[in-house]
């Protein structure tokens, strides 16, 4: 059975933007993110409190909240891999933060130049700074299914880093297949093994339309009882530390699914369309989302 309702996480502002090669302005960042707090999204990734040497186009990340309209209702949760970025990310008014692990060993060295080890004890020091703060926190959990580097990833490598993503305090945890590998055949494996260990209610899938499954493969989460979508506008996006890795599932094309499913995401599906339009317009490319390119046509 599917959900009635499910929770859309916007992530184009910060997985979308971070692998744009050329420097989009603070300012285009600024009204994406504003456009897309009009939307009905309830929570929005607005950036990354990462090293700038390791990922330029995030380095704005402070002027970037400084500037957005924060919509009552709405969350503007921001990555934070250590102690530097969760304390940058207070400064900056920052009111939710997300911290960032893999299940593949190189993929965490290539990505946060750690070990999974590393990490989660880099990890344990942010949640419980954010914990005496009363900031809530995600866990993502990278390459569920597959790693650019290691290839196939076992679920229950997944479920270890999951669970302990948990123990540590995270609210929510994003499972994330960054090279978008996935079929509904990996991603049912994977997830029966991590829901033995952690309940539904506090997991997400975050798909990458690399191989054109996303669709197929959040349909597949959702009938296992997921009920927390991660997507981004217009398809943006990619880890710079991922070759080859393509865009997120376009929103605008999970909300259509969802309208057709009749599950209630509480987002405008035109307005959507608008914050794609102008997104692709500033890049100047055409959205990647076939939605948004059916009904840009008929406008
Ligand atoms: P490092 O070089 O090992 O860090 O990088 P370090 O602690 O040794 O410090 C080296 C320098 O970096 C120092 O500066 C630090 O101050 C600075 P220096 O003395 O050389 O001038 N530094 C920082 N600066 C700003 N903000 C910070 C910070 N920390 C240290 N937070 C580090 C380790 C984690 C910082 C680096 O590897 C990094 O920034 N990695 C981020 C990579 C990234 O952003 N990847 C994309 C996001 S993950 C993703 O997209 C996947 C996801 O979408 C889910 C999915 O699809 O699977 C979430
Ligand atoms: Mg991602």
């Amino acid at each position: 059975s599917l959900p009635s309702k499910v929770k859309i996480v916007e992530v184009g502002p910060r997985d979308g933007l971070q692998n744009e090669k050329s420097v989009v302005p603070t300012e285009v960042k600024v009204q994406l993110i504003d456009r897309l707090s009009e939307t009905g999204l309830k929570v929005i990734e607005a950036t990354s409190f990462v090293s700038p040497k390791w990922v330029p186009q995030m380095g704005d990340h402070a002027e970037v909240m400084a500037a957005i309209k924060r919509k009552a209702g709405v969350k503007y949760p921001v990555l934070v891999p250590n102690m530097k970025g969760f304390e940058a990310a207070m400064k900056a008014g920052a009111e939710e933060v997300s911290i960032f692990g893999a299940a593949s060993e190189t993929f965490s060295k290539k990505n946060i130049n750690c070990t999974i080890e590393e990490s989660l004890e880099r990890f344990r020091l942010v949640t419980e700074a954010a914990q005496t703060k009363g900031i809530p926190v995600r866990g993502y959990v990278s390459c569920v299914v597959g790693c650019p580097y290691e290839g196939p990833i076992s679920p229950q490598a997944v479920a270890k880093v999951a669970v302990k993503m948990k123990e540590l305090g995270c609210y929510e945890i994003s499972l994330g297949d960054t090279i978008g590998v996935g079929t509904p055949g990996t991603i049912i494996k994977m997830l029966k093994e991590v829901t033995a260990h952690l309940p539904l209610s506090c997991l997400a899938i975050h798909c990458h339309d690399t191989y054109g499954q996303a669709l197929s493969n959040i349909l597949t989460a959702l009938q296992m009882g997921i009920s927390v979508v991660d997507a981004s506008v217009s398809g943006l996006g990619g880890c710079p530390y991922a070759p080859g890795a393509s865009g997120n599932v376009a929103t605008e094309d999970v909300v259509y699914m969802m309208n057709g499913l009749g599950i209630d995401t509480g987002v405008n599906l035109e307005k959507l369309i608008e914050a794609s339009s102008f997104i692709s317009d500033s890049l100047g490319r055409k959205s990647s989302s076939k939605v948004t390119q059916a009904l840009s046509c008929k406008l």
